[in-house]
């Protein structure tokens, strides 16, 4: 935990941003996986830990704005989970902790509720649970609650937590470097005829030693081509290339997310560094153009262009490459966002919506194939922390459809794409801080050329 002054700092400037109301935050419960009390791994809810920095389930909040008052509810262990589960520092102990003395049993919460005059605030809930329980105390329907999320209080958070604090930035460096020690050993342990789960299992081994557990369920395949695709029990094999995107997040919750693609052998074949060498130098472009004021939108089209001009290089595009970006040509190749903001989240506050998060009133984000899946489009601020994860993913279906709709036609030498059916994909991913004159790469640099990866494989 951060020093008590740090959430008490972060509750006064949100008093000072709401103006006046009630501001309700509820901590995340255990959740069952397959039957009560065999729980998933507790997963404190973000903002809770941002504003209030106890890490057990179980707990709400409220902070009455007017009356300048922070209220913890929570409830002490029974003999019984003592039994179980062992001691535990008392609930006002917890709370002094992080600067609150105010604390009362769960049942206060529902008549403090009812006996506020002013506007409750509340945001976006996402687990059943804490959706029921609003609608439960505040009379509204499920739909109602789903709707009912307070914009003010919204946009009030995700101006505080956009802006990432010199001590939050030493705790995403700590993930980031457990997230790199992930990807080495991801990238010295690949053998011909392992499982692609093998690996993966190894990497999570890493990130929970560190103090944490995993930012994301892990992707290892050597199916790259599908964006998201888990690992599997895929035997991995000499001439293919596996596409590693795994994060750690540390001990206080804060995430690393990268990814490398390396060969599942000693080296990359002819094709694939072609492809490898496009997809790092509009990595590196995007890299480079990260800077105060720059809109994210624009960096993501920047590292389209330089993959399209690549491609144009190889044979595989034609035209002129802004013309290819401005008609979604690109999309054949590059069908999602460059990248995200990273904190407490992988995605960070993509709970409380991409509209406040990566977009502004003023920038809404496209519906458009491709752009619809960009995070972040809003202009950059020093203290951001964003992904720069630029691909080349080859996908036979898209492929296939967008011929048929004989779309991009002036853009893509179809002819020459069929080679790539069964060539995968390609990402690299980096985690950058956004600073007064341009980005810090964020952990201790790791393999990222052809000739680095290679020379860990051999
Ligand atoms: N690392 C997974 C993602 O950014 O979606
Ligand atoms: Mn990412």
């Amino acid at each position: 935990m951060f020093d008590k002054q740090v959430y008490i700092s972060r509750r006064r400037r949100l008093k000072q941003q709401l103006g006046k109301g009630l501001l309700l935050f509820l901590g995340n419960e255990e959740s069952s996986m397959n039957y009560k009390d065999n729980w998933y791994h507790f997963r404190q809810d973000s903002s809770f830990l941002y504003f209030f920095g106890l890490d057990k389930p179980g707990l709400a909040a409220v902070i009455d704005v007017e009356g300048d008052k922070d209220i913890l509810f929570g409830r002490e262990l029974t003999l019984d989970e003592i039994v179980w589960m062992g001691p535990q520092p008392s609930i006002a102990e917890q709370a002094a902790g992080v600067g609150i003395t105010d604390v009362r049993p769960p049942a206060g919460l529902a008549d403090v509720l009812k006996n506020y005059k002013g506007l409750i605030h509340f945001l976006p809930p996402y687990r059943p649970e804490n959706i029921q329980k609003i609608s439960e105390w505040l009379g509204l329907s499920l739909t109602a609650v789903k709707e009912g999320a307070s914009v003010p209080l919204i946009k009030a958070v995700v101006a505080q937590r956009s802006i990432k604090s010199g001590e939050e930035v030493r705790q995403i460096e700590d993930a980031v470097d457990i997230t790199a020690a992930m990807h080495l050993a991801a990238i010295k342990g690949a053998r011909d005829g392992m499982t692609e789960a093998q690996l993966a299992g190894t990497l999570q081994g890493i990130a929970i030693s560190g103090g944490g557990n995993l930012s994301f369920p892990t992707i290892l395949t050597v199916h790259g081509q599908v964006l998201h695709n888990h690992y599997s029990s895929t035997v991995m094999r000499t001439g293919q290339m596996a596409l590693c995107d795994a994060g750690a997040e540390n001990a206080m919750h804060y995430a690393g997310d990268m990814t490398r693609t390396f060969p599942v052998g000693k080296r990359f074949d002819s094709l694939q560094r072609e492809m490898y060498d496009i997809v790092l130098s509009a990595q590196e472009a995007a890299v480079a153009a990260l800077k105060p004021g720059i809109l994210f939108r624009d960096v993501h089209f920047l590292a389209a262009e330089k993959l399209v001009e690549g491609l144009k290089e190889a044979g595989v595009m034609k035209g002129d490459v802004k013309e290819a970006v401005a008609a979604g040509a690109h999309t054949m190749v590059f069908q999602c966002g460059l990248g995200h903001m990273m904190g407490l989240d992988v995605h960070d506050m993509e709970d409380l919506g991409e509209p406040y998060v990566g977009y502004t009133d003023e920038l809404k984000k496209s519906t458009e194939f491709g752009l619809k899946s960009l995070r972040l489009g809003r202009a950059l601020e020093p203290g951001f922390v964003v992904t720069i994860e630029p691909g080349l993913y080859f996908i036979p279906e898209l492929m296939d459809l967008r011929k048929s709709e004989r779309k991009y036609f002036d853009f893509i030498n179809y002819d020459k794409l069929e080679a790539f059916r069964s060539f995968g994909g390609i990402r690299i991913e980096e985690d950058l801080l956004i600073t007064d004159t341009g980005s810090r790469l964020l952990g201790k640099p790791l393999a990222k050329s052809a000739e680095e990866i290679e020379a860990l494989r051999g």
